[in-house]
């Protein structure tokens, strides 16, 4: 059921229930951080393999060292510029976590979110929310309360309703090692702008081999239609034109049904792209068309955050 009862949403989570919840970059399916129940039920009703750990989600950059061993100044510095924001610290855990949130693994993800809604959620609440984002697991995460309700609103008790997310890219998930940054998953906050802080970023997001490594795996964001990234619509046969969607930054194609089309950005502005991303995939997967072709967009600011989610998605 979809609310935006910010009371009920505080009831539920406390007596160990799951609540979808909103935030800038996508909704999140939340739980109680502390409670191996209700951690145990995310990765259940997610289809999520336990070996990929979860966020966990705080009201405060304050909150964060109440589970974590230490806090390096390169991060504390990436929290002062960018939290509350679309970015995850991961940071060495303390006992206070259980091994089910990281997957066994000794670090901890944390992410203060800026949605107003989720932070007055977190502020009454005594715990840390776990949240992965509300999606089966492997398929676009959602950017609205109406994409969880479709797919997963028979399994979750109550979706917060935030109306549409402001950033509409996961989080840009960052740790340290040997005293630089480094960069796991790429997201809301650019590289470039961490690149002020630390010019010698590290960028390490594939993990083909290592499904347990963070950066997650080569394919997911996923629509069930097969999607293919080319360089030129022009190679499209236009016998194929209406079978086929388009998804581009900001030119339609010319002679494909306009429905089919998901201009990101006319204006090529990559925040609005960013925004429309997830939302466009899903409209496009539930056409019905053998085929979505991709153009990337250009290789700076949020499109290379954005590329990259395509290029997961892509066959
Ligand atoms: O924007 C976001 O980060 C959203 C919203 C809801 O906060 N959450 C999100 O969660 O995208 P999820 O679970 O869909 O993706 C989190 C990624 C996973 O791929 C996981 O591998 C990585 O973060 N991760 C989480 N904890 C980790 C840890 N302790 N070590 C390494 N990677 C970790
Ligand atoms: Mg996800």
């Amino acid at each position: 059921m979809i609310g935006s009862d910010i009371h009920r949403a505080v009831e539920l989570l406390r007596e160990g229930q799951l609540v979808a919840i909103p935030t800038e970059t996508v909704y999140g399916l939340g739980g109680n951080a502390l409670d191996q129940i209700a951690v145990a039920e995310i990765f259940r009703v997610k289809e999520r393999p336990f070996f990929d750990p979860l966020i966990i989600h705080v009201s405060d950059v304050q909150d964060i060292s109440a589970f974590t061993l230490d806090f390096p100044d390169l991060l504390r510095q990436v929290a002062d510029a960018f939290m509350p924001g679309p970015v995850t610290l991961l940071l060495d855990r303390n006992d206070k976590i259980p091994d089910l949130i990281t997957s066994g693994l000794p670090q901890v993800a944390i992410r203060v979110p800026s949605h107003p809604i989720t932070r007055e959620l977190l502020s009454q609440l005594s715990f840390p929310v776990a949240a992965p984002s509300a999606n089966p697991f492997g398929y676009i995460s959602p950017t609205c309360a109406q994409h969880v309700e479709d797919q997963l609103g028979a399994k979750v008790p109550y979706i917060l309703d935030g109306g549409d997310c402001s950033v509409g890219l996961e989080s840009t998930i960052v740790g340290i090692e040997k005293g630089h940054l480094v960069v796991y998953r790429k997201g809301g906050i650019a590289v470039e702008r961490l690149r002020e802080i630390d010019k010698d970023i590290v960028v390490r997001t594939h993990s083909d081999s290592n499904p347990s490594a963070p950066g997650m795996l080569k394919s997911h964001y996923a629509p069930s239609c097969p999607m293919r990234i080319i360089d030129q619509f022009s190679l499209i046969p236009e016998d194929d034109y209406n079978e086929i969607g388009v998804i581009s930054f900001s030119e339609a194609v010319s002679g494909v049904p306009e429905h089919q089309q998901c201009i990101l950005s006319p204006s090529r502005d990559f925040n609005e792209a960013a925004r429309n991303l997830f939302k466009g995939m899903r409209r496009l997967d539930g056409l019905d068309l053998r085929m979505i072709y991709v153009n990337l967009l250009p290789e700076e600011d949020l499109g290379i955050a954005i590329n990259d989610r395509l290029r997961r998605a892509a066959v």
